[in-house]
């Protein structure tokens, strides 16, 4: 299947292991011409934005009708997966070429820098939507791999996302003093890192004590970073996720710097009840579930635009983030057969 030759394409690009495509680099941009390329191939107008996010559009019968969108990112965290982002945007494109010309048109779209590993994330969706989208689409369907466990779980292929949760990033920075790790007594150290270590542990506990949220610190700078000098300055990231934005706040309270946040945002429910028919019709059940991680869709989302995301199973109890994140070569395939239906549906619809 072209989808799948495609996944092992641009997982080359890094060099491994796993995906290697960081927002910004290089290899992101080696990912986004060697889709450009696929697009043209499939008779798609191609356009990057100032934001340097790539656009492949395939003009419709009645180009006047707001646009139908599918699509994701390519950009992956160090080591991550075959597949979180580059399905939606490979799959997205396989969806539309197969589609061909329908009323409205439709538009592949492979947004900057998602993950952010350095940053908030989503810096191509955030700076798209950060002026008016003019026009607003019509739809955008993001389809990406779940990303958990839930799926296999309950011995469904695909599931309908009702929402994703919200979350806020930002950088800690504790102060310390240097010294001599081995003429300075204990009681009178300034250790940036122990406090930091502290902190750490604190955020654990805060998180765990509300229902559905979750606290990460997964990047840690130690100066001057030499064995024999006591630190006297430590910056960390942390990301914290929750349900809604009360628990987030709860937890967030927890972190003495200002945190950036996303709000959690809910799917369109119009979207949601078509993918409802797509699963039907293939006699698929009619699974929901929320996102816990972030994407894409919910910077389109919270911009107005009507969005769905249409999940499919990930295999290994979940893992992601990780060069085990599996889907099986079937689930791909439904999903992009899933996919197909419902932007047909979408871009064929006329009644506005
Ligand atoms: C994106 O993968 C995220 O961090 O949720
Ligand atoms: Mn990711
Ligand atoms: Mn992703």
């Amino acid at each position: 299947m072209r989808v799948l030759e495609r996944l092992d394409r641009l997982y080359a690009i890094g060099g491994g292991p796993g995906a290697n495509r960081l927002g910004g680099t290089r290899e992101e941009d080696e990912a986004h011409e060697l889709v450009a390329g696929w697009m043209r191939e499939a008779g798609l107008e191609v356009e990057v934005d100032g934001a340097r996010n790539l656009f492949g559009r395939l003009r419709g019968r009645r180009p006047e009708l707001p646009e139908v969108w599918t699509g994701s990112h390519l950009d992956s965290v160090p080591n991550g997966g075959r597949f979180d982002g580059a399905l939606g945007v490979a799959g997205g494109l396989e969806a539309v070429a197969r589609l061909g010309q329908r009323e409205r048109t439709l538009v592949v779209v492979a947004f900057r820098d998602e993950e952010g590993c350095s940053g908030p994330g989503c810096r191509g969706s955030r700076s798209l939507c950060s002026g008016r989208l003019d026009p607003v689409p019509a739809a955008f369907v993001e389809l990406h791999v779940e990303q958990g466990p839930q799926l296999e779980e309950a011995g469904a292929p695909l599931g309908v996302v009702t929402g994703i949760v919200a979350a806020a990033r930002g950088e800690v920075v504790f102060q310390g003093r240097e010294g001599h790790a081995g003429t300075t007594p204990m009681p009178s150290r300034e250790d940036a890192l122990v406090a930091a270590a502290e902190f750490v542990l604190r955020l654990r506990e805060a998180a765990a004590a509300v229902d559905g949220a979750v606290a990460t610190v997964g990047r840690l700078a130690v100066e001057p970073g030499a064995s024999n000098v006591i630190p006297s300055r430590v910056v960390l990231s942390v990301d914290v996720r929750a349900p809604d934005d009360d628990r987030l706040e709860r937890v967030a309270a927890a972190v003495p710097a200002e945190l950036s946040h996303a709000s959690a945002v809910a799917m369109s429910p119009a979207l949601r009840a078509v993918l409802h028919e797509q699963f039907e019709s293939r006699g698929l059940p009619p699974v929901e579930l929320p996102s816990g991680a972030g994407h894409d869709a919910m910077v389109l989302a919270a911009a107005g635009v009507p969005t769905a995301m249409l999940f499919v199973r990930s295999l290994n109890g979940g893992i992601s983030h990780s060069p085990d994140e599996l889907t099986s070569d079937e689930d791909v395939e439904l999903a992009v057969e899933v996919l197909t239906g419902t932007l047909d549906q979408l871009a064929s619809a006329v009644d506005e």
